[in-house]
């Protein structure tokens, strides 16, 4: 049993604040005492750490980490009842309308905006870091035509760690480590936009210093031998708004795998390779691939929405409906907002006219009407409409989710910072041992 004693006075720490208020369990007879923390934007938290010990032996269990906060951090606000997303106070709305991703990018790792010259030597560095090394380019023509991109990304970013020797044993070099930072932000674009054109087994396109961060990778994506790549300001500003909504969410799938990778002192490069795997999966990141098959799948048997969300709710029915729902978001995903209303301007402003983006409104109309989906609040989120963007500007299916490792590599990049500047434990989940009890072994020939 769990209870309360109410809050008299709070004691600042520079990072929380520890209540007078305690939480109380009670085990055979005994009582324990829990701390309480809360942090700036007031959530509490109860603090578990000493418990096993203090217990002789309980722990808790929590599978998907739905209730367990797993760290402190200073980066991203979230706040899913109320669909409040910030970074490092500012709100998304702001930043989406106003900044570059360069600059948001600059706000996340390193904890303020940028003043113009701070902005203008991290944008110098970037641009300078952009080509990847000669070498690499074998890595590519290796991999099948057909190799999913995200495959190929994670594989290549890992690679990095090969050409960078020096950057496996950084841990208290800030200048080493920014560096690694300022690298893997300049190339993961151009490592992209090769494993796409790899795909297509035609030549790669070169980064371009005069060009912006979004201009260039648009640049060495659609460039062609026989042709510049014309650059148009709608797509270049949809993609930097894109980048921007995608660049933090605090502890989600990708980002606590980041964290407990280079937990283990992992260096930069293995940790966010991990996180490129964890973020591939339909669940997460790759839901933006998986919605415009299923609007696709939709639009090619006929456009019946009622029939889809009928196979969404019915529990023998395998099919869920991707871009609805989410672990944190129980009203609306303040990403989702921003996002369609960049989807109908970028398709306008095109001239586009897409039937998915029929369908979505369709689906997303109907199911906000229906009880299901009502009573347990699912809302469409970030990657509803990400995908009917980037399939206007041209970016093939199967890279969608590659677009969403680009736009969230700042927030890997800061959330490991911030978990190696604290000094964080090697993460280590405990578990409850559910399997057969000692038993003898039995040789081959008596089995
Ligand atoms: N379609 C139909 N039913 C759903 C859906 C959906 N998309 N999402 C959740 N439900 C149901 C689920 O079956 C369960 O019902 P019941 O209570 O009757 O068993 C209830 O809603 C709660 O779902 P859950 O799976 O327990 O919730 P979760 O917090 O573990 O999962 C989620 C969150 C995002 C994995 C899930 O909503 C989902 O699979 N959505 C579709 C995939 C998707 O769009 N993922 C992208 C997330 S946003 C990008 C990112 O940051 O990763």
């Amino acid at each position: 049993m769990m209870s309360y004693i109410g809050a008299q006075k709070k004691i600042h720490n520079t990072e929380y604040i520890e209540m007078s208020e305690i939480a109380k369990i009670e085990l055979g007879g005994k009582t324990y005492e829990l701390p309480i923390i809360e942090g700036t934007e007031n959530e509490k938290g109860i603090d578990i750490s000493k418990l096993r010990g203090a217990t002789g032996g309980y722990i808790t269990i929590d599978p998907g980490f739905k209730n367990t906060g797993s760290t402190k951090s200073a980066i991203t606000y979230l706040d899913g009842e109320n669909g409040i997303l910030r970074y490092r106070g500012y709100s998304i709305e702001e930043l989406a309308e106003k900044a570059s991703f360069l600059e948001v990018a600059y706000l996340i790792i390193y904890g303020e905006l940028p003043n113009e010259e701070q902005f203008g030597a991290f944008a110098h560095s970037i641009t300078n870091h952009t080509l990847v090394h000669e070498d690499m380019k074998q890595f590519f023509e290796a991999y099948p035509a057909k190799a999913h991109p995200m495959g190929v990304l994670s594989s290549m970013v890992c690679s990095l760690s090969t050409f960078y020797p020096e950057s496996l044993n950084q841990d208290r070099d800030e200048e080493a480590i920014d560096l690694t930072i300022h690298r893997l932000i300049a190339k993961l674009p151009t490592l992209a936009a090769w494993s796409y054109k790899n795909s297509m087994r035609h030549p790669v396109v070169y980064p371009k210093n005069s060009l912006d961060y979004c201009e260039n990778f648009l640049s060495m994506m659609f460039a062609m031998p026989t042709s510049e790549y014309q650059i148009d300001q709608t797509i270049v500003s949809a993609l930097n708004k894109l980048l921007i909504l995608h660049a933090d969410h605090e502890q989600n799938c990708s980002t606590s795998t980041v964290r407990l990778v280079g937990s283990s002192h992992a260096n930069l490069y293995a940790s966010i390779s991990a996180g490129i795997s964890a973020l591939w999966g339909p669940l997460h990141g790759g839901a933006n691939q998986a919605v415009i098959e299923m609007l696709e799948q939709i639009n090619n048997d006929g456009g019946d929405v009622d029939k889809w969300v009928a196979k969404a709710k019915d529990k023998s029915d395998p099919f869920r409906l991707m871009g609805f729902g989410h672990r944190v978001y129980k009203n609306f995903d303040p990403r989702a907002t921003i996002i369609k209303v960049a989807c109908d301007r970028v398709l306008d402003q095109m001239g586009i006219d897409d039937p998915l983006l029929d369908i979505a409104k369709k689906l997303e109309k109907v199911a906000l009407e229906d009880e299901y989906f009502k009573s347990r609040n699912l809302y469409p989120n970030v990657d509803f409409y990400s995908g009917i963007i980037y399939k206007a500007i041209g970016i093939p299916t199967e890279m969608f989710t590659v677009m969403f490792s680009i736009g969230r590599l700042p927030g890997w990049i800061a959330q490991w910072k911030e978990m190696r500047a604290n000094n964080e434990p090697i993460g280590r989940p405990r578990q409850i041992y559910t399997g057969s009890n000692e038993r003898d072994y039995v040789s081959l020939e008596k089995r």
